[in-house]
Parts: C-alpha cells; structure tokens; sequence
C-alpha cells in the first residue's frame, strides 16, 4: 500500500489551483440517472469516489465517456435496479441512486451502508421521505428496497439537516406527482448546485439552500450540460495549510462565500486572508492564536474541516475547545496527532488542544478521509519525517495532493508499495 512520506517544517508558499467537489460531483452524476439522453458534466474531479461512482452507475446500465474534468452519462437504456454490496461498501454516498432510481424507474434495491469510521451514519431518515412520498420499502438481506408507480409529493420534515438525504429526496421529487416540500432541509453549496442541475433538466425546485425546498413535480426531464462547484473542503484545507507552515498561499478557482465559517475563524488565529481575483490570499502572521472551533450544519464550520483545524489549534499558542457536533466519534484522528507530540484531551464531544508550538514528525496512519489531511497539515508543520500509511482514504477526495503540495514547496512524496 502507498505511503506518504513529509519532511516537515517549511513554510509553503505559491498558488495552488482548487478541484471540483467532490460531493457535488457525486450526487449530480447520479442525477443522470432521471433522464434518458447525454448530460455533460464540467469539473469532475479525478478521485478514487469518482470512479467508485462510475463503476456503480455502469453497473445500472449507464454509458459515461471522457476520464477528464468533463464526463457524459446516459442512462438511457439503464437496465439494472440493485447497487450492489460490493460497490456501496466502498463508498457511502452510494446511497445517492436510491431516490432517482425510484423516481425513474419505480423500484430501488440498494444495499445499506452500514456503520463506517465516523459514527453509525445511518440512512433511516431517507427511508421515512421516501415512505412519506408513498413507497413501499422492506429492509431484506442488508438491502433496501424501495417501490413506487409514481411517488407522490409530500411534506416531508427531516429531523436532523440530513445532506445526502436532501438530495435523494429532492431527485426523488422531481419526478413525483405533486408537489414536494422539504422541511429542514440541508443548506450546503453541494445542494444548491444540484438544484440548478435539477432545474436545467426542467425540474422545478425552489428554496435550495434554505432550510424549506419546494420541488413540483414534472412528468419528464430532458438532459443538461452543466458544472461542478469548486471543492470548499479542499479550498479550506489549503488555507489552513499556509497557516499551519506559517506560509503564504494563493487557494485559486475557489468560492470564498462558501468558506465564510473558516475563513473568520482563521482570521481569529491571527492569518491574514484577503480576496484576490479569483481566489483567495492566506497567510500565516506570527504564532497562531487558539480559537474555539464547534461544528455545525452549513453555513456553520464544516464538520469536514474539523480534524484540519484541530493540526493547526495542536501548534497554536493557548487552548482550543473543539466540539464536533454533526457526527459522533469523529476524533480518531486525535490519537495519531498526539503521537506526533499534540497535548489533546476528549471530553465527550469536545477535544481540548492545548498548543504545544511545534509537533514532532512521526509514522501515522490515516483512518479516515478527512483525518488523513489533517495528518498531512500536521506533518506538513512537524520538524522531522512523518510517514502517512493507508492513504487511500486520502485518494476517495483530495485529487494529487502530493503534487499540489510539493508545486508550494513542501517535500512531500509518495512512495508505492506493494
Ligand atoms: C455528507 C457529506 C460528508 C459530510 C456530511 C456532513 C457527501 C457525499 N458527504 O455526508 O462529507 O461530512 O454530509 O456535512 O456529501 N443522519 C441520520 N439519519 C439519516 C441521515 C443522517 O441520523 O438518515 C445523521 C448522521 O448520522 C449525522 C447527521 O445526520 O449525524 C448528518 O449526516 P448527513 O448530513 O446525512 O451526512 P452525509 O450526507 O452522509
């Protein structure tokens, strides 16, 4: 298995170009699956979830072309129903053709995703809209199952801003006879973009981004050309890395109104960061100061930047409390940080990080995407050699990580293994 080998303590400087996102990608690919023609899709970034993705919807009988930035896909003669066990155990998001397979096709067999790393992140909240909208769905052998001739629109209120099952329910929608109302709603970007993918398909969803989305339904839709927003979680990982190495980074192609929790926090630990033509500006001023970091449903900090944040708060002068909010057990990181040398105590939900000035590089393992850039950032900053094992957990979503910041002067490397 690859490594990732860093010698830290060099502050990274230049510009560094900003991918698509990775979960606007996926649930707009599976949006595909509502038409029966060619959609072209823009800024498609090149990760391991992409092409988990890909196999999954040609598993359904779904023709993609192009490897690049831009991808076709036709479901057109989509022939298959089941998105197996194999494929969705690599990958959760999987979950995301439940809800157009309905609308489509009248019938959905997907298996569950089960527990993973970051907590029981279940899907029953899914399940109940789509009962709601009037399908008939049996838990049978690890699968769900759902049926429906048409499914009819519905109020439906989630009780917790779930992301990705706002975005099966309203790809369900689309198609339902009436009209759909989704009560406290997710409101992330990611959402948003798959509502204007939605709407150039000739659906009619409004509110996308609030907490109340309206969709009416239509009886068909036809195929759309359009694009992927900006990765914010990949933006946000390179701001923090100026900060974390003390450095001076341009983070270009990004949104910075979807980065606004982040960026005020690091504007509290004393960075500097300034809009630039299409970008944005982040620089390290002095010792970063400790800050008080709670994750939240957007437009609240990203629980996906929590583990990045927490490296920085590990180097910062004064004591952190970070508090994770959205999913249980997201700390595992915290084990390998303070192996590294970081003074970092869980109390429940909360991680307290008292800042020790400088880590230690030392041999760490990622155990889940997010952790694993926080190791990165994390190594990045320590004196010495940190050896990062099991980085396909890096691949699912930061697209040539390595490259991007070695072209910033880091001495990173990936070293193949077997
Ligand atoms: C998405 C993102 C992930 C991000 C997360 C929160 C994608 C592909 N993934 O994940 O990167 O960390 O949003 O911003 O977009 N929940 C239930 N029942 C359900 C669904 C969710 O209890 O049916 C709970 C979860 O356990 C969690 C919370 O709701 O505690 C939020 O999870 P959710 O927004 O659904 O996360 P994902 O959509 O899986």
């Amino acid at each position: 298995m690859d490594k990732i080998v860093i010698e830290g303590g060099k502050p990274l400087s230049g510009e560094v170009r900003i991918s698509g996102a990775k979960n606007a990608a996926l649930p707009i690919m599976a949006s595909a699956l509502l038409t029966d023609g060619w959609n072209t899709f823009h800024n498609i970034p090149d990760l391991m979830d992409i092409r988990t993705a890909k196999k999954l919807l040609k598993s359904l009988g779904v023709i993609i072309e192009g490897t690049s930035e831009t991808i076709r896909l036709n479901a057109g003669a989509i022939s298959n129903f089941e998105a197996s066990y194999e494929l969705v155990k690599t990958m959760r998001a999987s979950i995301l053709v439940l809800g157009p397979l309905v609308a489509r096709l009248g019938i959905a067999r997907v298996s569950l995703p089960g527990g993973c790393a970051i907590g029981a992140r279940p899907v029953n909240l899914h399940i109940k809209a789509l009962q709601d909208m009037g399908a008939e769905v049996v838990l049978k052998d690890g699968y769900v199952e759902a049926r429906a001739k048409r499914l009819k629109g519905a109020t439906i209120y989630f009780d917790i801003p779930t992301v990705t099952g706002t975005e099966n329910i309203m790809m369900a929608a689309v198609l339902a006879d009436g009209v759909t109302l989704l009560k406290n709603a997710a409101k992330e970007p990611e959402i948003v973009n798959l509502a204007q993918v939605l709407n150039g398909m000739g659906a009619k969803v409004t509110g996308a981004g609030t907490d109340v989305i309206c969709v009416e339904g239509v009886e068909r839709l036809h195929p759309v050309e359009a694009e992927v927003i900006p990765d914010r979680i990949e933006a946000g990982t390179y701001l923090i890395a100026a900060g974390i190495t003390g450095g001076e980074i341009r983070v270009m192609g990004c949104c910075p109104s979807h980065l606004d929790a982040l960026v005020e926090k690091l504007r509290d630990t004393g960075m500097v960061i300034e809009p630039i033509e299409g970008g944005l500006k982040a620089a390290g001023n002095g010792r970063i100061r400790s800050v008080d970091v709670k994750t939240m449903p957007h437009p609240g900090f990203p629980t996906d930047l929590q583990a990045q944040m927490m490296s920085m708060m590990a180097v910062a002068e004064g004591l952190s409390v970070i508090t994770e909010t959205v999913f249980e057990n997201r700390f595992m990181h915290v084990g390998e940080l303070m192996r590294m040398g970081a003074d970092v105590q869980i109390q429940g939900s909360s991680a307290i990080v008292k800042g020790v000035g400088a880590l230690k590089g030392a041999p760490v393992m990622a155990t889940d995407l997010r952790a694993s850039a926080s190791l990165i950032l994390a190594g990045l900053a320590a004196k010495g050699t940190t050896e990062l094992s099991r980085v396909y957990h890096l691949d699912r979503g930061y697209q040539d990580i390595e490259k991007k910041f070695s072209a910033l002067g880091a001495a990173i490397r990936r070293v193949s293994g077997s």
